[in-house]
């Protein structure tokens, strides 16, 4: 009898461990940022999503953003080490799915995904790149240019003539309810000079993906009017001719003297003086396009306006071949929940990046389009986390896209789940345009031209509705 009653005392201590610990591990993963909200992506096909959002992104989120960000960098210093101690090796190395992704996978990304742009002066093997931000002092350009993580491209910096300290720690946080960071770094960089001699360093790995240096006015209060022109065009002098593409950042929220020149006049002023810098300089190849990085002007009729001046100066410029929309939108006006409102009044000060940003940086991106006639390429930035989120910044109007907060919730494999997500989109995409969809605009990947559209018309995952008129 007493042995019985033990026998059962066991059983019945297994059994709640067992449904106690399965309880409390799925109470744990609900709790988790989902992994992908990507319907079209197979289990398999985002498994490194999963995985960094089940099992590192809870470790990283427990770090410092700075701290884990710097130590990413780290990381990334590394495998490029490694990366390039192997590259004259044409070998299978049991590394080579994370050294060599591309070798792994020869036949992704698709062909269909490449484009050629700025009057075919680049080719991009695909449209997703990084965001400026995250490599500020391009310490991981051969890895891009190698095609690490598939990237197509990747836009280096800020970077301005002097070196910066950017504003004092803490200048960095997540505000996880919202998948949003907030960053008021200041412009921290190591300067023009010192990022020039690394970008001349890794001049062994010139082939590959394009490289485009972001190039903002030094983070110091003193330099105004003209020597903040000076400050500008000396970047321009000392990193364009290392740059396959350069960003003029005329739209950092986080600087001391507020807005530097976004306002027409004083931005026509720097893009004559740095369209004369570009004259008198000697060129031993093309000079690299020039775009300019502007902020999500509020969807409302006024933002419009304000966007609509600063293009007619940008087109009259005669320098600028394209648009990056858009930088982080400042904190106050960023549009989160209650809880993410609150934490981000504690912090006051900032710009707000992520998901929260994406519905504004698509009306940017489209009114943009639609006032310059699709004219100039855009580079479409802002909360995209997905394939559905890249494909409607393209749908807007952008010919390529970039990342940056997503990748910090979502982790590294969402690149190749956006380009897998939009490769599916594509094919549908061609379905429907058999179907009697207008031809494609060359210079919008797989979107409709959306001044041919005006609205969507595709719905995700079908082609219920039907073609606009010709
Ligand atoms: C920590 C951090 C630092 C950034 N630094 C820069 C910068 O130096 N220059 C710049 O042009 N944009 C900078 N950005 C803005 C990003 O390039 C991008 O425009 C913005 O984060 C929106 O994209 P996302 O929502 O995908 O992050 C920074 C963003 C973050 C989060």
């Amino acid at each position: 009898m007493a042995a019985a009653s033990s026998a059962l005392r066991k059983t019945v201590f297994r059994v709640a461990t067992v449904t106690g610990t399965g309880a409390l591990g799925w109470a744990y993963l609900q709790r988790l940022p989902k992994a992908q909200d990507d319907h079209r992506l197979s289990w398999r096909e985002c498994l490194f999503t999963r995985l960094y959002t089940t099992f590192v992104a809870p470790v990283v989120m427990q770090t410092d953003a700075e701290t884990a960000h710097n130590l990413t960098l780290r990381a990334g210093e590394l495998l490029q080490a490694c990366r390039l101690l192997l590259e004259p090796s044409r070998s299978n190395l049991p590394l080579d799915w994370l050294l060599r992704p591309a070798a792994a996978h020869p036949a992704s990304p698709g062909p269909s995904l490449r484009q050629e742009l700025f009057d075919g002066r680049l080719v991009f093997d695909t449209p997703v790149g990084i965001a400026a931000g995250f490599d500020k002092n391009a310490l991981l350009v051969p890895l891009y240019r190698l095609g690490f993580l598939q990237l197509g491209f990747a836009e280096v910096g800020s970077v301005s003539a002097e070196p910066a300290m950017g504003n004092d720690r803490p200048r960095c946080w997540r505000i996880p309810s919202d998948q949003a960071v907030i960053n008021c770094m200041g412009l921290n960089n190591e300067g023009a000079e010192s990022v020039a001699a690394r970008l001349k360093s890794f001049s062994h790995v010139a082939d590959g993906s394009p490289i485009g240096v972001n190039i903002a006015k030094t983070h110091n209060p003193s330099i105004v009017g003209p020597a903040a022109i000076e400050d500008f065009v000396q970047s321009f002098k000392v990193l364009a001719p290392l740059a396959d593409f350069v960003v003029l950042n005329v739209s950092c929220p986080n600087t001391v003297e507020g807005k530097t020149f976004e306002e027409p006049s004083a931005l026509a002023d720097l893009l004559s003086a740095v369209a004369r810098q570009k004259q008198a300089m000697q060129w031993e190849r093309p000079p690299p396009p020039v775009l300019v990085k502007l902020m999500a002007t509020p969807d409302s009729d006024a933002g419009r306006a304000c966007q609509r001046q600063l293009l007619a100066v940008i087109e009259d410029s005669q320098l600028v071949d394209g648009l990056v929309i858009s930088n982080t939108i400042k904190n106050p006006e960023a549009p989160l929940s209650r809880a993410g409102r609150e934490e981000a009044d504690q912090i006051g000060k900032g710009g707000v990046s992520g998901k929260v940003i994406h519905s504004r940086s698509v009306a940017a991106i489209r009114s943009a389009f639609e006032a310059t006639g699709g004219r100039l390429p855009i580079i479409g930035v802002g909360g995209t986390d997905s394939a559905e989120a890249a494909y409607e910044k393209i749908r807007a109007g952008a010919s390529l896209v970039e990342v940056y907060t997503g990748l910090v919730y979502k982790g590294p494999g969402l690149v190749t789940d956006i380009q897998a997500g939009t490769e599916s989109l594509q094919t549908i995409a061609s379905v429907c345009s058999l179907s009697g969809f207008p031809s494609l605009r060359s210079h919008v990947l797989w979107g409709f031209a959306p001044d041919q559209f005006g609205k969507p018309l595709l719905a995700f995952g079908s082609c219920a509705n039907q073609p606009a008129k010709e």
